[in-house]
């Protein structure tokens, strides 16, 4: 067995074989505890954007759009400050105690999403938004397809997409 002082505390050993902690009691006995890759760890990023849209259906008469759809069917668009909540997945790395360094997946939101919608119209500047309704929900599912296989490519993978429109309503998407 490799045994290898960790910094936390010098009565502790990380065991390279079993990936177990052990720390050592006052009296003298050990105690290992679980294993430190195996367990799934959550980390989230929240980024913030703002953008325009108006959803309405062409094939509706303006009268049935804003029944659906109240203020959003404004005919000249409107806005909203919308926060958009990353949950990633995974083991922890154990030499670097983290599951995925979250800067990266900052650089992949603001590239793959944050860049594309941030200041502009949803119904018309983007691209993947192209043909689509800009409800929250349709806005969730395609951000996931955005992200997911840089994600992937990270070593973890996407939780849920948490996309918050008003103080009042938000909307979460889970890949399923
Ligand atoms: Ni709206």
């Amino acid at each position: 067995m490799v045994q290898s002082s960790i910094t936390m505390t010098q009565t502790s050993y990380f065991d390279f074989e079993s990936n177990k902690v052990s720390q050592k009691l006052s009296f003298g006995a050990f105690v290992t505890f679980a294993p430190l890759t195996n367990r799934m760890i959550y980390i989230t990023r929240k980024e913030t954007f703002s953008a325009a849209h108006k959803l309405s259906r062409q094939d509706w008469s303006e009268e049935k759009n804003r029944e659906m759809f109240g203020k959003c069917a404004n005919p000249n668009w409107h806005g909203h400050n919308y926060d958009l909540t990353v949950t990633v997945k995974g083991e922890m790395n154990p030499d670097t105690g983290f599951v995925a360094n979250l800067s990266d997946i900052g650089k992949i939101l603001k590239s793959k999403v944050i860049d594309k919608v941030d200041h502009r119209n949803l119904n018309m500047d983007v691209d993947f938004m192209q043909g689509k309704l800009p409800s929250t929900e349709v806005l969730a599912t395609e951000i996931w397809n955005q992200l997911e296989k840089d994600i992937n490519a990270l070593g973890c993978k996407l939780h849920s997409i948490k996309i918050q429109e008003t103080d009042k309503n938000y909307v979460e998407y889970f890949g399923n």
